[in-house]
Formats: structure tokens, sequence, C-alpha cells
């Protein structure tokens, strides 16, 4: 088990994205989204305060870089903005080891809590925003283009977060 996971671990590599990877990040996000935000947006986004932008790669495909992540954080909140990962590198734990690095470098930099957005039919997504221990916060109707709605995740990064999904997931009295 933890050779398995020894070797998952060296299998993946991880940065964080400087401006001249923003044509990469532009080309990843590409293949998750439509419309793709492109490389104006990608290195507006690089050049802003506060934003952590990580370029992911499996072992399989060293020469393109395959998963991309970024957030923004504002004083102790941070949220995801986007998570992409290319799909011949899906189910390999590059999204986890992506957001797991992103969760690091979050709470370090002094975020107490992070927001993640999420189309409420994402399973993959949802599996893994709940896998890290995000509680489901609140619901944007008809958010997506698609008419689809947007659940809003909370994770706390740090125990003297506040824990929205307490809140968001007791049942109130008149509902048992
Ligand atoms: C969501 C996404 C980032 C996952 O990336 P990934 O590299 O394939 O994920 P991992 O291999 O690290 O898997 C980690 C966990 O995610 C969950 N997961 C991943 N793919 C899944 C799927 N198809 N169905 C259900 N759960 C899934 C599982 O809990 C998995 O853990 P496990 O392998 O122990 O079961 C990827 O599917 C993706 O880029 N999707 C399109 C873009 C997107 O939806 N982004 C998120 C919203 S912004």
């Amino acid at each position: 088990m933890a050779r398995r996971l020894d070797r998952q671990l060296r299998a993946l590599a991880m940065h964080r994205a400087a401006p001249a990877d923003a044509p990469i990040m532009a080309a990843i996000h590409a293949t998750c989204f439509s419309p793709p935000w492109n490389e104006a947006v990608m290195s507006q986004l690089l050049a802003s305060p506060g934003v952590l932008c990580l370029i992911g790669a499996t072992a399989e495909i060293v020469a393109s870089p395959a998963g991309l992540l970024i957030a923004r954080r504002a004083a102790d909140e941070a949220e995801l903005l986007t998570l992409a990962v290319a799909p011949p590198c899906r189910h390999a734990g590059l999204g986890r080891a992506l957001l797991e690095r992103a969760i690091a470098d979050l709470r370090a930099s002094g975020a107490r809590q992070l927001f993640l957005e999420v189309d409420e039919g994402n399973a993959a997504a949802i599996a893994l925003y709940r896998a890290f221990g995000a509680r489901p916060v609140g619901k944007r109707p008809g958010y997506y283009e698609s008419g689809a709605n947007a659940v809003i995740f909370s994770l706390a990064l740090s125990d003297s977060a506040f824990d929205y999904g307490q809140i968001a997931e007791k049942p109130h009295d008149d509902q048992r």
C-alpha cells in the first residue's frame, strides 16, 4: 500500500505556473470546459495578486502538462476558480494531488476557508471535494448556461474556521 502510494506520488509532477505557462493553461482548460478561458484570461490571472495557479503532469504524459488548478485568496477566504484534468490523464490521482497541494499552499498563505462551486450533476468533482471533507453550503439555481444548478461547497482549512457545512447539512426541526 505504502509502495503503491509512493509510486503514485513520484509519477505526478506539479509546479506553480509562470507567465510563460499561459498558453498551456488555456490548452488544458479547453480540454474540459466550453467556452474555455483563453491565454489573455490566463495571463491576467497569473498577474493578479492572491491568485494561485498550479500545473500538474502525469508520468505517462510528461511532455504535455495535463492538469490545472486556479484558486484566489482574499484575506482568510479562498475560492477555487477552476480545476481541470485532461480526459486522457484522469483517474491517475492528478485532480486529488492538485487539490491537496492547493490546500497546503492556501493554508500556508493564511486562508482558513475554501469555497468550491460545482455543477450539481458533476459527480466526479463532487466526490473529489467530499473526499477532502468539503460540505455543501448553498445552491445557485440555473447558474450555468446549460440551466444546471451550482452547488457551493465549503472546506475548512484550519481548526478555527467557521463550519458552514454543519449548518447546511443539519436538518431543520420541522424536517425531522
Ligand atoms: C474532477 C476532475 C478534476 C477529477 O480529476 P482526476 O484526476 O480524474 O481525479 P483523481 O484521479 O485524482 O480522483 C480523485 C477522486 O475523485 C473522485 N472521482 C474522480 N473521477 C470520478 C468519477 N468519474 N466518478 C466519481 N468519482 C470520481 C473519486 O473520489 C476519486 O478518488 P478514488 O480514485 O479514490 O475513487 C476531472 O474529472 C475533471 O477535470 N473533470 C472536468 C472538469 C471539472 O469538472 N472540474 C471540476 C469543477 S470546476
